[in-house]
Formats: structure tokens, sequence, C-alpha cells
């Protein structure tokens, strides 16, 4: 007899139906899977075979086929375990249930035990677009599955509490997410505050006007000065995500096998934060892998990448980045075909000015020669400076701002501000797809970056004097369009195109 069982395969960030097909034949015993199944896949054979013997149903010695369909898609993973142990159920006739419309998800382990699967979100909202109306996935992941609506999910610790349920012995309560869950979360726990930053008055404004339109942003400076406490301390800035920013990025989390890590409730809540260290691989850093994976600037969607040391990062990584920050997606071919990992984040990075890192320092002597600062800063390729629209120099803070007892203000009062910018470009952007004021593009810029006539004399003689390339023209007027936001203001003054052109970077001589 067959047996049948629909369950769920991952591509980049999606899932695909696939249909587990089991043939009981006659023959010497023999257990094959076929349909591109990987290592890991077969090696279901094995946990599949003890998990069906130890949850007291009987493992039939004969010749077993299990086809994955369809064949001409590659099976990865062991979240096959589950749908093969109720399909070879089914065909040797120890289960008797229509299970058409249900689908199954979950790693076994020898016990019989369900265990934890990366990538239940994506799979149970294929599931619901197929019109399977009925899900089976491992209890711990069973809060991910409820925030697909609309889908009866059953959480499943033992397989033997599943046959129980398909026999109809033993039914399975299925879990409803109720309002309280999804939006219970502890309050977060920020690395640093704002407050803890002394001095450096016109960084934290800097850095407030980043984190207002997502804009990138490069600090550069001595050892010291605190360019890595301010870079910890921006998630306290961030403004919370809306519903849909954090489904996407729970998403992201799921597949990459993160979410636990990342958030208590079922949908990350927290904007993301990742500072990967220099030594991060190319795919660690845009994602890859023979079954491409998220990388680093996925992982940071809708939040800040921070990368500290930015010259240390070697240059093709770097360069890889460009892409990205441009088009705020990656596409990564493979020989199975591409997959498109969304990619928008907001870019920190801090570097020093040259290797012995004083160079520009007023108190201590650099010891670097100038041909190995200009190789140091030639790290860093002009395309690259060019997508960064917030140079600022973080000089060394001197003992008595250190010292001082004086106020300095809280990341409570500068994130109301930023949530308040905010507020103005989801009003703007309301109806399209853009977010923030960093997801403009030209015709957007046309669209909504209204300059006052004098505002516009002195972008027109700033672009000749800085020789402006036409991408820094756009990200100056993006800029000054999130000053203007962050003022309250409708139409871009002069003040603020000034403070925008202030923070492109110096020509080099
Ligand atoms: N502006 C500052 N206000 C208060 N503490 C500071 C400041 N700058 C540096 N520090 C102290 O020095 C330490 C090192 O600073 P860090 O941010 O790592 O420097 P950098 O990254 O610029 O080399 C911080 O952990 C903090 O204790
Ligand atoms: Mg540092």
């Amino acid at each position: 007899m067959l047996g049948k069982a629909q369950t769920c395969a991952i591509i980049g960030l999606d899932g695909a139906l696939v249909e587990v097909e089991v043939d009981i034949g006659h023959g010497l015993p023999a257990f094959t899977i076929v349909g591109l199944p990987d290592s890991a896949v077969n090696e279901a054979k094995e946990r599949v075979r003890v998990a069906i013997k130890n949850c007291g149903c009987v493992f039939p010695m004969k010749r077993i086929t299990v086809n994955l369909a369809p064949a001409d898609l590659r099976k990865e993973g062991p979240a096959y375990d589950l749908p093969i142990a109720v399909a070879i159920l089914i065909a040797s006739e120890q289960l008797a249930a229509d299970t058409s419309d249900c689908l199954f998800l979950g790693e076994l382990s020898l016990d019989g035990a369900v265990r934890h699967t990366h990538g239940i979100l994506p799979m149970v909202a294929v599931a619901k677009s197929a019109g399977i109306s009925t899900v089976f996935v491992p209890a711990t992941d069973a809060m991910e599955a409820a925030l697909v609506d609309e889908v009866r999910v059953f959480p499943v610790e033992h397989l033997a509490q599943l046959v129980a349920h398909l026999r109809g012995d033993r039914l399975i309560e299925p879990f409803v997410l109720t309002p309280e869950a999804l939006l219970a979360q502890e309050a977060p726990v920020y690395a640093a505050d704002m407050a803890d930053v002394r001095g450096q008055e016109h960084v934290k404004r800097a850095i407030e006007v980043a984190a207002s339109g997502a804009h990138n942003i490069l600090m550069s400076g001595p050892p010291g000065s605190g360019k890595t406490l301010i870079a910890r301390a921006t998630p306290s800035i961030l403004p919370p995500m809306a519903p849909n920013e954090s489904l996407e990025v729970t998403q992201i989390y799921s597949v990459s096998g993160l979410l636990n890590a990342a958030s208590d409730g079922p949908l990350v809540r927290q904007r993301p934060f990742r500072a990967p260290h220099h030594t991060t691989s190319h795919a660690g850093l845009v994602g890859g892998g023979r079954w491409p994976r998220p990388g680093e600037i996925s992982l940071a969607h809708r939040g800040v990448l921070f990368l500290d040391e930015l010259p240390e990062f070697g240059q093709n990584v770097l360069e890889v980045l460009r892409q990205p920050l441009e088009d705020k997606f990656v596409t990564i071919s493979r020989a199975q075909g591409s997959v498109t990992f969304p990619a928008n984040f907001m870019l920190v990075a801090a570097m020093n000015p040259c290797p012995c890192g004083y160079y520009s320092d007023p108190a201590r002597e650099c010891v670097c020669s100038p041909a190995a600062i200009a190789r140091y800063q030639k790290r860093l390729s002009g395309p690259l400076l060019d997508r960064i629209d917030i140079h600022v120099e973080v000089p060394r803070v001197d003992y008595e701002k250190l010292a001082g007892r004086g106020e300095t203000e809280k990341s409570s009062d500068v994130r109301a501000r930023v949530i308040a910018a905010r507020a103005r470009q989801a009003e703007r952007f309301a109806g399209t797809q853009l977010v923030s004021n960093a997801d403009m593009g030209p015709a957007d810029i046309r669209k909504y970056c209204e300059l006052e006539p004098q505002a516009q004399n002195l972008l027109k003689a700033a672009s000749q004097q800085l020789q402006l390339s036409a991408r820094a023209y756009h990200r100056t007027l993006k800029l000054a369009r999130t000053i203007a936001d962050l003022a309250g203001a409708d139409a871009i003054s002069a003040a603020h195109v000034a403070e925008a052109i202030q923070y492109r970077p110096r020509l080099q001589t």
C-alpha cells in the first residue's frame, strides 16, 4: 500500500510543499530514500527506524521506498523525519488516517521525541497559502507556527502522541496563541545608554540623525574616544519595529535557527544589532553556503550592522557590501538557482584614522609614515565611502568632560525624538513600500525632498565645491530630509542642508 504525508522544504527564506510517498513492497528488507535528499535527509532512515520501534509500533522489515516529490527540488535537513515516519505507518497499515489536509514538520530523536526544527514560520505560511488547514509541529515551535492565522496548529512532543491522535485514541489540544503571549516581552536591556557617553555631543547628534532616517554612519577617531561605546548604545535610541517589520525579521531568524536566542516570545520585537568580527568570512557576512543561509547583513535587516575597526575587514569582504548597501537586498547564486535575502540595515562603522590611531590627534604624536596612513585609508574604497551618509570625527574627550558630574541626556529622551521623526516618515510614506528616508529612490527624492530657495542655492554651491557625485547629492538630500523631520519641518531649509553637507567626508588631499 502507498502512504502519503505532506511536508515542506525551505529555499532561501521561502517554503515549498513537498510530498512524501512511501511504498512497502515484498523482497529483501531495504530502506531507500529518493528525490534528491542530502545526507541529513538520508540519515532520517536510522532515526525513523528506531523512533518507530520506540513508540510501540512495528518497523516493517520489507522493501521500503520513500520518494520526496517534486524530485527536482533538493531536500536538506532533518525536518523530514516526522512526515516519513507517518507515511511509513500509513503504508504499513498501522495508521488509517486521512492526512491529505495536514502538514507534518519535525526532526525525530531516537526515543521518538520531536525536536525543534528551523524555518517553521515560513513553512506554515506556505501551508496556509496552499489551503492546508492543519499542521503538526514540534511542541517547542508551536508558538512560532501559531503566528500564521487560520491554520490549526498541533504541538507534538512525541511520535507516540501523534500516533494516538491520528488514531483518535487521545487527541492533542490545538495550540492557540493568546494576545498576551504575543505581546509578552521583557523590557529590553541595552548594552549601553547614551547617558554613559561623556562629551562627544556632535557625535551623539550625528547618531541621532542616523537613527532617525536609518542612514549609514562612519565614526573615525583615536583609540579610547568612545566610538565602540556610542555604537553599542545605538539600539537604545532606535524606534520600535512595526508589526510587519517584526514579521520579516522573525522569518529570517526562524530560517537561521536563531529565533529562540533573539526573542522570548514568538516574534522578534527588538531591532537587531549585529556586530560581526572583522575575521568574519565573506559567506558569514553576506550569506551563502551550499544551502544559502542569511548572513550578518540579513540578520541585521531593519536594525543595525556594526562594523568596528572597518579597515581591518578584508577588502573583498567590504566590496561585497556595496551592492546590498544600495539595493537593500542580496542575491546569492548557486548551481541550484539563486535566492534573495532582504538586507535593509543601517550601517554603523568605526575606525581609527591610521594604524597607530593618533593621526590628527592634538595631544599625541602619530608615529605612522605618510605612506602607511595612505595605505590604511585606501583600504576603504571611494564607492564604499560614497555610500556612507554621515562621516563624523570622534576626538579624544578631555578630563573635565570625563570627570564632570553634569547631567547628560538619557537614551529614552533621544529615542522620543527619533520616534517622532520616524512617525513623520511613516505618515509621508503611507501606502508605499518605503519605511525610512534612507529607502527613497531618485523619484521619491524628487517628490518628497522639497528645498526652500536658499537651501537650493546652498546645495548647488556645495555640490560644485565638494564635487559631489550624483549618489552623494541624492544621499545629502535624503539626510537633509531627515534633519528637517527631526526639527518637525515640512520644507527643507538652508540650515538643514548645511548640517547634511557637513557630514560628507572632506576631500582627501
Ligand atoms: N566619551 C566617553 N565617555 C565616557 N566613557 C568613555 C568615553 N570614551 C571612552 N570611554 C571609556 O573608554 C572605554 C573604551 O572606549 P571605546 O568606545 O571602546 O573606545 P574606541 O572604540 O573609540 O577605541 C569605554 O568603555 C569607556 O569606559
Ligand atoms: Mg573601539
